[in-house]
């Protein structure tokens, strides 16, 4: 059996209940707990967790394990819970968020984004007085301010820098000049703002920066608060500031997914793999890869207390991290095992950079 250097059995799937499993788990160990609980009175798993007779019984028995993964978790660690809602006597019981407020209140963890997975293909159910959702959160939780993050790898693949065109236009810019002359700038400030005006609208004509805003005093408000407190410096002391936007796409709290399948028992499957799967509550490949990418490096650990038809076990193996998964249901873990046998790896040698 794999295991670290510290003696943790890796690249397995374990059949039992979570809560006593990762007491097996010594502390630190892990770089990474992405995990989906069942959601609250959602679905029969045949036992564990989910079906609590209220929902503060719900968050109550998660809050046990989530301390359990801070504890296993290394201090630049990383915990991603997805959480879905649930209506209870037509009322909206907004269960992901109270979730996310208790956790937090149990200390130890800084809440750092809420990531929204927006579902391109919603379970098709049409309610007559409320709208379908479509959406689930993803909460990423740290446990320090040094939390492993690697931005660059996170969506690269849609959110790559569009290739800067040129533009060749004769207006480009141009309305600033006339607010120069409008504006009650002295003629000394007048003549810098001209001549630093010609010479950005040349850097976005010869495609240097995407684009660029001018702001100038009088005309424009400052920037609020102390954030911009340079510009503001500027606009005051110099007449104008100008911010150049070189167009890096932001990176946004947001992941789409398109044809990925999230409830095989409601919409057919359009993924091979999975025919046949029994699992009712699947989450796609993908979303886990991205946190991968942005949150562990290549050999980390990553732990999903509630691997199901082991997705998460699938994303580690393929982008050669190691991964621990516990169900308690053993014909999931079982379907789970040979998933991820079906499943190419990366080259050994990378799996083992632990
Ligand atoms: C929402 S599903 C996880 C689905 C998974 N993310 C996937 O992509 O297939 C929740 C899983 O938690 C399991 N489970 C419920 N209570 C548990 C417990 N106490 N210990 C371990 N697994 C549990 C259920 O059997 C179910 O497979």
């Amino acid at each position: 059996m794999r295991a670290t250097d510290n003696g943790v059995p890796i690249d397995q799937i374990l059949c039992g209940d979570n809560l006593e499993l990762i007491q097996q788990l010594p502390d630190r160990s892990i770089q990474l707990v992405i995990t989906s609980p069942p959601y609250f009175q959602q679905r029969n798993y045949g036992s564990g967790m989910g079906n609590e007779k209220n929902v503060n019984a719900y968050i109550d028995i998660l809050l046990c394990l989530f301390r359990e993964c801070v504890r296993v978790l290394a201090d630049d660690g990383n915990i991603v819970f997805n959480i879905g809602d649930k209506y209870q006597n037509s009322n909206l019981l907004l269960v992901p968020y109270r979730f996310a407020l208790a956790a937090m209140d149990t200390g130890g963890v800084r809440l750092v984004n809420e990531i929204t997975w927006v579902k391109k293909n919603p379970t098709p159910r049409q309610f007559s007085r409320r709208l379908v959702s479509s959406t689930e959160p993803f909460f990423h939780f740290a446990k320090s301010d040094r939390y492993f993050y690697n931005p660059k790898a996170f969506l690269a693949k849609t959110h790559a820098p569009q290739p800067r065109k040129k533009k060749n236009g004769t207006t480009v810019g141009q309305k600033y000049f006339q607010l120069i002359d409008k504006s009650d700038l002295s003629d000394a400030e007048k003549t810098l703002a001209r001549t630093e005006l010609t010479q950005v609208i040349q850097e976005a004509k010869s495609g240097k920066i995407h684009s660029f805003r001018m702001k100038i005093r009088g005309i424009h408000a400052a920037p609020f608060g102390g954030q911009e407190g340079g510009r503001t410096s500027q606009l005051r002391n110099k007449g104008f500031t100008i911010i150049r936007i070189h167009g890096n796409k932001l990176k946004r709290d947001v992941i789409k997914t398109d044809d990925l399948i999230e409830t095989s028992d409601v919409i057919e499957t359009p993924v091979a793999t999975l025919k046949g799967n029994k699992h009712p509550a699947i989450y796609p490949v993908e979303v886990v890869e991205e946190f991968l990418h942005l949150l562990t490096p290549t050999g980390a650990v990553v732990l999903d207390p509630f691997i199901g038809s082991g997705s998460t076990a699938v994303a580690c193996k393929k982008l050669g991290r190691h991964y621990i998964g516990y169900d308690i249901n053993a014909e999931y873990c079982e379907d789970a095992r040979q998933r991820v046998l079906q499943t190419p790896g990366v080259s050994q040698q990378h799996l083992f950079e632990i």
